[in-house]
């Protein structure tokens, strides 16, 4: 699984969002150290908290399929599905992500057709609180 096929399979996913109310629909492509993907989409809510990000509906398919040897995730989003440049994932998806991928882990960010950018989770949260502090 190249780079640029992450990328597609986050594409594909976003166009599942549900978004009635914020119309930004994205998706999520995280690959498994063996090349399964597992893929999201934003879910909203008409109770609005209830909605979950592409990125933590990928996380939470893998985890509860028994997967958490994850070795890269791409992303893309934007509004009426229309991808225009960089779409970061929010905070909290970010701290899903420290609770299970290293310091290093690319995160692969869609900025339009055949573009990406990549940056380490690190750079995206740095300082984290992560299951190190847990251990004692
Ligand atoms: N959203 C994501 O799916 N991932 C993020 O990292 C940030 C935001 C979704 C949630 C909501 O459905 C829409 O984008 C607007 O916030």
């Amino acid at each position: 699984m190249n780079k640029k096929e992450l990328c597609e399979k986050a594409v594909k996913a976003m166009q599942n969002a549900y978004v009635p109310y914020s119309g930004f629909k994205v998706g999520a492509a995280l690959v498994c150290s063996d090349g399964t993907v597992f893929t999201g989409c934003n879910i909203e809510n008409a109770s609005f908290t209830p909605t979950v990000c592409a990125e933590r509906t990928a996380v939470f398919k893998a985890v509860s399929e028994g997967r958490r040897d994850f070795t890269m995730i791409a992303v893309c989003g934007g509004k009426d599905g229309k991808i225009n440049g960089m779409f970061p994932p929010c905070g909290v998806c970010r701290q899903v992500l420290a609770e299970f991928c290293p310091p290093d882990f690319p995160v692969i960010l869609v900025t339009g057709k055949n573009e990406f950018r990549e940056l380490k989770l690190c750079e995206l949260l740095p300082f984290s609180f992560n299951p190190g502090y847990m251990s004692g």
